[in-house]
């Protein structure tokens, strides 16, 4: 992945440094971005707009990782971010990431929040439902003051990894729907609203995605209803924003595409459909979460006790788990994984890594071919760079780990690990039953 590469004392370097380094000065576990393989998917999609003159917004999906240096990294490459809470967007703009590039999602954005964004004058907001409109128009009108906005819609194209389907009216939390009038009735409360400035539609069909037709396909649908509604009204959509869930390679099963191949293919729909109904190209927003920032990411931990159940597997155990990496405990994902300082080893034996936290399900990877695995190594997990923090928890109070951001032979920490302090500061003692 990336700039990894192995050195002469047989390491696994990133980044031009040396894991086993950044281990023993940094401790484990320990995240490690690489910085230049962001950069590089990040022009990955950025440049193939460029190159096919059309103006677009590359949005990071900050809830893949969101950090103060993450959101920077992101405004150095050009990129607009969006966010989903006011944690986030705090973070942005704690960042100095420029407001007018953030679009703000959820489907139960707080009153408090709202007011956030407006505050800070973001870029727009993304309206996911009936209420959230009645609140918008509320907020906006008593403070007089204008939002760019686009609503969510659910074009009933469902993407799943390896497979998509259409379905007539999709079952989501998220968005309006397109098939059954809802879209339509979002569209009649919004268009013309003095405060709200209606740009068009998001929709966003899944994620870990590795099908181009899947986004080619709710493109055309909703370019279609931008037709209808302009036929009917006048009203032209400026912005079709897509969404993201681009795949990644997490192991050798995964066949992604490069991020030229989405956005070509996405263009090529959009432009199409845009022609046939005879309405301006709008704008095409896109949000890439994982495939900014997932293979950037690696997950060094150390290893430490191990079990045999004999005839069944070979347990080692290492200083992290689910509460660092939830998602193969949550959706059964799969990494791969190596012994950073033992990358040139043969591989001996098959294991299963398992985290130290308290429930049996608390595995990272099943059936990994190692180099004997001895207290002490240094266990990579690779692709954890998206929800992979961003999900971490203090289950079993273990403190969150840090991460470090690597570039050209040079390393920088960019969240400190979490210390015993941390986890007691937001406790307060008990008063109650004292007498
Ligand atoms: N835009 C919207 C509106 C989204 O809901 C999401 C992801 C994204 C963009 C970014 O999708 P990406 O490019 O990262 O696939 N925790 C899960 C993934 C949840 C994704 C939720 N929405 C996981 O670890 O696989």
């Amino acid at each position: 992945y990336g700039t990894q590469s192995i050195n002469e004392l047989g390491h696994l370097t990133i980044g031009g440094v040396d894991t086993v380094e950044l281990g023993k000065q940094y401790g484990t576990p320990l995240f490690v971005y690489d910085l230049a393989l962001f950069r590089e998917r990040a022009r990955g999609f950025v440049d193939t707009f460029k190159k096919e003159g059309v103006k677009a917004q590359v949005a990071y999906a900050s809830k893949a990782f969101s950090s103060v240096a993450i959101y920077q990294a992101a405004a150095q490459e050009g990129l607009s971010v969006d966010v989903v809470s006011g944690g986030e967007l705090y973070t942005a703009l704690k960042a100095g990431f420029p407001s007018a590039k953030i679009h703000f999602h959820g489907n139960n954005k707080s009153i408090e929040e709202i007011e956030q964004a407006f505050d800070s004058k973001i870029g727009c907001i993304v309206i996911d439902n009936f209420y959230e409109i009645e609140l918008l128009k509320e907020i906006s009108a008593k403070r007089k003051q204008k939002m760019d906005v686009l609503f969510r819609v659910t074009p009933g194209v469902e993407a799943h990894t390896h497979d998509f389907i259409t379905t007539g009216q999709a079952d989501s939390k998220f968005g309006f729907d397109l098939s059954n009038g809802q879209a339509d009735e979002a569209f009649r409360l919004l268009f013309e609203d003095e405060y709200l400035q209606l740009k068009g539609m998001h929709c966003h069909i899944g994620s870990q995605i590795f099908e181009t037709e899947a986004f080619s396909l709710a493109a055309k649908k909703v370019v279609d209803k931008m037709a209808e509604w302009q036929q009917s009204t006048g009203f032209k959509a400026t912005v079709l924003n897509l969404g993201g869930g681009f795949g990644i390679r997490y192991t050798a099963e995964d066949t992604p595409l490069a991020p030229a191949v989405y956005v070509d293919d996405m263009i090529k729909a959009v432009k199409k459909e845009a022609e046939q109904f005879g309405i301006e190209l709008p704008e095409v927003w896109i949000e890439p979460g994982r495939s900014l920032v997932g293979d950037a990411g690696t997950t060094l931990y150390t290893v430490g006790s191990s079990k045999v159940v004999p005839d069944v597997r070979n347990y080692i155990a290492i200083d992290g788990g689910m509460s660092d990496n939830i998602r193969p405990a949550l959706y059964e994902a799969k990494y791969e994984g190596a012994l950073a300082n033992k990358m040139n080893a043969p591989l001996e034996e098959t294991y299963t890594v398992a985290g130290k936290l308290c429930e049996s399900g608390d595995k990272i990877i099943e059936d990994l071919q190692l180099p004997k695995a001895e207290v002490g190594d240094l266990l990579a997990t690779f692709c954890t760079g998206a929800y992979g923090y961003s999900m971490a928890s203090n289950y079993n109070r273990i403190a969150r780990p840090a991460v470090v951001f690597v570039e050209d032979g040079k390393h920088q920490l960019v969240v400190k690990r979490e210390t015993l302090e941390d986890l007691v500061k937001l406790d307060l003692p008990l008063t109650l039953g004292e007498g």
